[in-house]
């Protein structure tokens, strides 16, 4: 009989925990639909118990099962985002083990509400509509003509182009945005008020509903801000106190200020619309003292096994079958810069899944 090998066991877990990466993604999105983080919060901070949490979820709709709802608890343990405690309560003349939850400091950013949710961008990349793209990934490898995104084929539309039709579609994709921008801008401007020294104004290039212009002017009282995107979006921004909103289309011209800002767009695009893009932002920035700053993903270029790698590797993968963009290595980057035609950039490192490039005409 053939030697068992611990070696093999192990790798065939590996194979399996690959295969089921998609358990992850639906429980994260089952337990923020049913609001588990937001109950375990609401609880002044104290744990819940089981059944507790099952009666204070449950409601006209749906009523959760004890049990069911202790297998989604595990796993939600098991991903790091709850933290179980087992207490015992008084039945008859014995104990009984109950369990209870808390949430853990990963657990908080799926707060719905919460200062640093990343809830509504989790939402909208799981969303329903896009999983169909997921299972077109191997089409969308092609080398042929056709290419078209996962997204188009489906829907043959854009992404931009159905937000424009749809206002449920626009409303996910902005509050998505919104709440990464809650998140990354306040590294922005603690690791970047040098960038911002001696610009008088700026415009947000596909800004989406104001966020980061709105939390810019906050931080910088004397800069004058602006944003800038197509006008379905800008329709239904909320009115924002020394921000302004214009609608356009940047393929056509871009406003003009001292600094563009192109948070998490450039991903969006091909390499030759994204020299497009840089072109008409290049041209709307003074020769001397403009400046146009970035906040994108930068790849690693040594594929190192962490989280954050993860993450960039991912993106660019939604990237393919979405919008139809890239993530980019700091050589790529460089490449598109130099061809846009911009003379130096320099990139600064902060402390969010983006980084910060500084790029002069
Ligand atoms: C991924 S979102 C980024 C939003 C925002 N910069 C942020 O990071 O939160 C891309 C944005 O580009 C905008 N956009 C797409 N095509 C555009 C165009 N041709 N002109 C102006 N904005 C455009 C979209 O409407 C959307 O708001």
């Amino acid at each position: 009989m053939a030697e068992e090998d611990p070696q093999e066991q192990l790798l065939q877990a590996q194979i399996l925990k690959h295969t089921f990466g998609f358990v992850y993604s639906f429980v994260l999105k089952c337990s923020i639909e049913l609001g588990i983080f937001d109950t375990i919060h609401n609880n002044r901070g104290n744990p819940m118990t089981l059944s507790i949490l099952a009666t204070s979820i449950s409601n006209t709709i749906l009523s959760i099962s004890n049990h069911k709802l202790y297998r989604l608890l595990n796993y939600l343990v098991h991903m790091g985002l709850l933290q179980k405690h087992v207490t015992f309560a008084v039945e008859g003349e014995g104990r009984k083990e109950e369990p209870e939850f808390s949430l853990t400091d990963l657990g908080e950013f799926l707060l719905k509400d919460g200062e640093k949710s990343l809830a509504s961008w989790a939402l909208a990349i799981i969303d329903e509509g896009d999983m169909g793209c997921w299972h077109q990934l191997s089409s969308c490898c092609s080398s042929k003509d056709d290419q078209r995104t996962a997204f188009e084929r489906i829907y043959g539309a854009s992404v931009w182009d159905l937000a424009a039709k749809d206002a449920e579609v626009n409303r996910v994709i902005n509050d998505a945005m919104a709440g990464d921008t809650r998140l990354v801008m306040p590294a922005f401007i603690q690791g970047c008020s040098s960038v911002l020294e001696g610009i008088g104004s700026m415009v947000d290039v596909g800004g989406g509903t104001g966020m980061a212009m709105s939390m810019v002017a906050e931080a910088f009282p004397h800069l004058k801000c602006m944003v800038f995107d197509l006008p379905h979006v800008v329709a239904t921004a909320p009115q924002l106190s020394h921000v302004s909103m214009v609608g356009g289309d940047m393929f056509q011209s871009v406003p003009s200020a001292d600094a563009i800002l192109l948070k998490f767009m450039l991903h969006n695009w091909q390499d030759d619309e994204c020299v497009k893009i840089l072109k008409k932002c290049k041209e709307a920035i003074p020769k001397e003292a403009g400046k146009v700053i970035i906040m994108d993903i930068v790849v690693d270029s040594e594929m190192e096994n962490s989280d954050l790698t993860h993450s960039k590797l991912s993106l660019d993968i939604d990237m393919m079958i979405t919008s139809g963009g890239r993530e980019r290595t700091v050589e790529e980057w460089e490449r598109l810069l130099d061809i846009a035609g911009f003379r130096s950039h320099e990139i600064i490192p902060i402390i969010t899944i983006q980084s910060v490039i500084v790029a002069y005409p």
